[in-house]
């Protein structure tokens, strides 16, 4: 985070607060959410992206204090869950700037974002456009629409997580005609708004050219849908994905670089189709909130096999990052409650579940002298970390902590075991209980 700096005693600070402190405050492990870092990039995708649309993406991680902030500092909020939307509508984020995605959003989720009066919704199968539109009818409103768009490129990222290629479940294809289609659907839809369509490539992407080459489809089929219908919409959204840094061989780009070329490729393309400029949108979640957040663990066993390797445990794992195990993403890590030995030896981080999957961090350099009760700090972890972790092993998730000028408050609470029990139905305690 911005505000991390490592005070004379080896101890890591974040927002001003010390980690030991936290640790002794709040438990480990646990996530300790730099504030200042988030709003300040906040405003600098809303700088660099002035006369945009910035959509934080939700999925990255959400909560409540963090829909606030999102809407405090100015960004609008892409939710892509009824899930996520109630957490939107419980701070009242304003409606107007909510964006809802998803390739199966049930009935409900629609009925619950048109009656909340969401701004945009975003269609991304036929049997979807027929589904809001009955659901607007109903509602007796005309809803706001963006069609989603496969413009067929090909991020140079993990498949998982590659989104704009042919070949899966998102969007309607740009080759196969099928978004031209929907486009002319949703226009004759009495209950529905066409205001633009939509693309997103994929996460974790490090460099320009993927986004470029979107951007220079996308604005194709604009072209096409003036043709077509005599109608130029007013709204391109280009989808998150930019890529952060979990180790030093990342090398990410520059928010501003990114804008630069999106709205030079936007704006040179439809002066060449003679097609007045769209309001861009952007989604950016891993971005804004990924380098805000350390997770921070105490190691317990340390296991050195000879001539093999050492495993250092920590007191979390793949419950709170499946990060490693799901994608063999790579992190680091660093001891952060004191200065260590100078010599340091290259360690496997492994997490405490009962799989050997469980790696936090593959080959991290830590002091020789690592020992049980030392904290250790990974950094980057504040994106698809708390908002994918999980109870495996009834792990108890562990709890957000914002740090800001000194000061730290709880923004999710640890879990406990007694939340856990809540949700599980004992047959004993239902004997007798009408059927
Ligand atoms: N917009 C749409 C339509 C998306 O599907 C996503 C991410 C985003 C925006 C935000 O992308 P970002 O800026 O965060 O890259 N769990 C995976 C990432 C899944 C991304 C899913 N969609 C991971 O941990 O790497």
């Amino acid at each position: 985070p911005a505000t991390a700096r490592l005070d004379r005693d080896g101890v890591l600070r974040v927002g001003g607060v010390r980690v030991d402190e936290l640790a002794a405050e709040f438990g480990t492990p646990a996530f300790v959410l730099d504030e200042a870092d988030f709003r300040a990039r906040c405003a600098a995708w809303r700088r660099a992206f002035s006369d945009c649309d910035v959509y934080y993406a939700g999925k990255a991680f959400l909560c409540r204090a963090v829909a606030r902030w999102v809407d405090e500092e100015g960004l609008n909020l892409d939710v892509c869950t009824g899930g996520e939307l109630a957490v939107a509508r419980s701070v009242g984020f304003p409606a107007g700037r909510l964006l809802f995605h998803g390739n199966n959003k049930s009935v409900a989720e629609l009925r619950a974002a048109v009656a909340y009066g969401v701004g945009r919704i975003v269609v991304d199968s036929f049997a979807e456009i027929d589904r809001l539109a009955a659901v607007a009818a109903e509602a007796g409103v005309r809803q706001r629409v963006l069609v989603r768009v496969t413009p067929g490129v090909e991020a140079h990222t993990h498949s998982y997580v590659s989104t704009g290629q042919e070949d899966q479940k998102f969007g309607f294809s740009l080759a196969g005609g099928a978004a031209a289609e929907a486009v002319e659907r949703v226009l004759a839809a009495g209950s529905l708004e066409l205001v633009g369509l939509h693309a997103h490539i994929g996460s974790q992407i490090f460099d320009t050219a993927g986004f470029g080459l979107a951007a220079h489809r996308m604005v194709g089929l604009l072209a096409r849908v003036r043709d077509t219908h005599d109608l130029e919409l007013p709204e391109l959204d280009l989808g998150g994905g930019l890529g952060i840094a979990y180790t030093s061989e990342d090398a990410p780009l520059e928010v501003a670089d990114v804008a630069e070329r999106l709205t030079a490729v936007v704006g040179k393309e439809c002066a060449a189709a003679g097609l007045a400029v769209p309001r861009l949108g952007v989604e950016p979640g891993r971005a804004v909130v990924g380098p805000t957040t350390v997770t921070l663990y105490e190691v317990g066993t340390v296991k050195e096999l000879p001539g093999l390797r050492t495993f250092v445990s920590v007191d979390g794992g793949m419950s709170d990052n499946i990060r490693t195990a799901l994608y063999d993403a790579r992190y680091t890590a660093r001891l952060v409650s004191r200065a260590g030995s100078a010599a340091a030896h290259v360690v496997t981080l492994v997490g405490r579940h009962c799989e050997s999957g469980d790696v936090v961090a593959h080959d991290v350099p830590l002091p020789d002298d690592v020992r049980p009760g030392d904290l250790v700090a990974v950094p980057a972890s504040g994106a698809y970390h708390r908002s994918m972790a999980s109870n495996y092993n009834h792990v108890t998730r562990p709890p957000v902590v914002a740090v800001r000028d000194g000061a730290a408050r709880l923004i999710v609470r640890r879990e406990t075991e007694e939340d856990l029990l809540r949700l599980d139905i004992d047959p004993a305690d239902q004997a007798g209980a009408a059927v």
